[in-house]
C-alpha cells in the first residue's frame, strides 16, 4: 500500500497549526483549497457582481455535481445540491406519497431530525413507524429486517453511521432486501460519504442524503441529495419554486425531470463551489486510502483508551468508523470537553436527544466523541490519551 502523505495533508490543513482536531464528525477542517476556492468566489462576486460571478464561475459550479456523482457513483442528473443534509433527508422523505397504513422501517442509530420528522408525518398521513431490532453487534438485524417486509412496506429509513458512534450499519444487505420487496430506501449517509467507498449502484438505496461540511471537509451549510434517476419522477418535491419547475402556461407548470428538482433558486454560490472543491479534494487522496487510515487511527484511538482505568469505549458494530465514542467514570462529558480543550484538543459531546432511540436501549445519557480524520496523527492520538490519563 502507498503510504498516506500525512505531512502535505497537515500543510495543507490550516488548523492543524493551531488545534487537534478530533471533532470531524461534527465539523472537519477545511483544506487550504477549499478555503481558498470560497475567497476567491467571494473577490470575484464584490469585485463584478453575483450573477456575473455565477455565470463567470458556471464551470466550477457545474463541477460540485460531477464531482459528488463520483464520490458515490452516481449520475450528475441524480444529485441535488443542498444546504445541508436534513434539508436533502427531508425533501427526499417528504417526497414519499404516504397513506394510512403504511409502514415506515427504522433503525435504532436514526438520527433525530430524521426520526422527528417519521413522527410528525406519521401524525399527519396514518403511516406507521416501526423501529428493526438489532443484532448482537448493535447492527441493524437484517434477518429481522426480513422477516418483518410485507407489501405496506412503503420505506426503509436507514442512518447508515449513526452521530454518536462508530457503528457502520450495513447498508448493501438492507437494499438487497428493498430491492426484493421494490420499497423506497432513503439512506443518511451524513457521516459516512468522505471516510469510506460508498457506492449508490451498489447499496441500491432510491435516494441519500449527506452533509459538506464533516468528513468531506467541506464549508459549512452544504450538503447533497442522490435520487435514483429511475425513482425521481415519481417523486413531488414537497414544495416548488422557479428553478426546481417552469411556468409553462398561466394555469400550468412542469417539475423538472432531474434531482435539482429537489433545490430551490438561491443558493451561496461560494459555499456550492466550495463543496465542489471538497470533494474534488477527497477524491485526489483516494477514497479507499482515506478509509484505512481512519480506520487505523481510531482503532488506535480506542485501543489507548481502553487501557485507562475508569474510561470505557461505546463503540458498536463489525465494522468501526472514526468516530470514537467513550465515558469517564465520575466525570462528565462537558467537563471531559473542557480539560482537552484547555490543551487545544476539540472533542464534542453526543447527547441522548440526538440519537434516543439507541442511547435509551443501552441505558447512556452522553458520551464524548473524539471523530479522527486522515490528517491526524499518532503523536496526536497519543497526546489525547496522555491527558486523559
Ligand atoms: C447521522 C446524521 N444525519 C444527519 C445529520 C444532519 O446533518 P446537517 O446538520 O448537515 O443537517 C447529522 C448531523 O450531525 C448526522 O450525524
Amino acid at each position: 500500500m502507498v503510504e498516506f502523505d500525512v505531512k502535505r495533508a497537515r500543510r495543507e490543513t490550516p488548523g492543524c497549526e493551531h488545534v487537534i482536531h478530533f471533532n470531524n464528525a461534527g465539523a472537519g477542517l477545511l483544506p487550504e483549497p477549499v478555503l481558498s476556492s470560497m475567497i476567491d468566489y467571494l473577490q470575484l462576486e464584490a469585485q463584478i457582481g453575483g450573477y456575473e460571478a455565477a455565470a463567470a464561475s458556471a464551470e466550477s459550479k457545474e463541477r460540485t455535481y460531477t464531482a459528488a456523482a463520483e464520490i458515490i457513483n452516481a449520475s450528475p442528473d441524480e444529485i441535488a445540491v443542498m444546504e445541508n443534509a436534513t434539508v436533502a433527508w427531508s425533501m427526499a422523505f417528504l417526497a414519499i406519497p404516504f397513506q394510512v397504513g403504511d409502514r415506515i422501517l427504522t433503525s435504532h442509530a436514526s438520527y433525530a431530525s430524521n426520526y422527528l420528522t417519521l413522527m410528525q408525518t406519521a401524525e399527519r398521513t396514518g403511516a406507521v413507524i416501526e423501529v428493526v431490532p438489532h443484532d448482537d453487534w448493535g447492527q441493524i438485524d437484517v434477518q429481522a429486517l426480513g422477516e418483518m417486509m410485507d407489501e405496506r412496506v412503503k420505506l426503509i429509513e436507514l442512518t447508515h453511521v449513526p452521530t454518536n458512534g462508530g457503528l457502520v450499519n450495513p447498508a448493501v444487505e438492507v437494499g438487497q432486501i428493498a430491492r426484493k420487496w421494490n420499497c423506497f430506501y432513503l439512506l443518511d449517509a451524513c457521516q459516512s460519504v468522505g471516510q469510506m467507498p460508498i457506492d449508490v449502484q451498489q447499496i441500491g438505496c432510491d435516494m441519500l442524503s449527506t452533509t459538506g461540511r464533516k468528513w468531506l471537509r467541506g464549508p459549512r451549510g452544504t450538503g447533497f441529495l442522490y435520487v435514483n434517476k429511475d425513482r425521481v419522477i415519481d417523486l413531488i418535491p414537497p414544495f416548488i419554486d422557479l428553478h426546481s419547475a417552469d411556468w409553462t402556461a398561466v394555469d400550468r407548470y412542469e417539475i423538472r425531470s432531474d434531482a435539482r428538482r429537489f433545490e430551490n433558486w438561491e443558493f451561496n454560490y461560494a459555499a456550492h463551489i466550495g463543496l465542489g472543491k471538497a470533494i474534488d479534494y477527497a477524491l485526489s487522496w483516494g477514497i479507499e486510502a482515506i478509509w484505512e487510515r481512519v480506520k487505523m487511527l481510531a482503532n488506535d484511538l480506542r485501543t489507548g483508551l481502553n487501557d485507562i482505568p475508569g474510561i470505557t469505549t461505546r463503540d458498536l458494530g463489525q465494522i468501526m468508523s472514526g468516530t470514537v465514542t467513550f465515558t469517564v467514570e465520575g466525570c462528565s462529558a462537558a467537563e471531559v470537553q473542557k480539560r482537552l480543550a484547555a490543551h487545544k484538543i476539540n472533542v464534542s459531546i453526543a447527547t441522548i436527544n440526538s440519537t434516543r432511540l439507541d442511547m435509551e436501549d443501552r441505558g447512556l445519557a452522553e458520551l464524548v466523541r473524539a471523530s479522527v480524520h486522515y490528517f491526524n496523527t499518532t503523536e496526536e492520538i497519543q497526546k489525547v490519551i496522555d491527558v486523559l490519563s
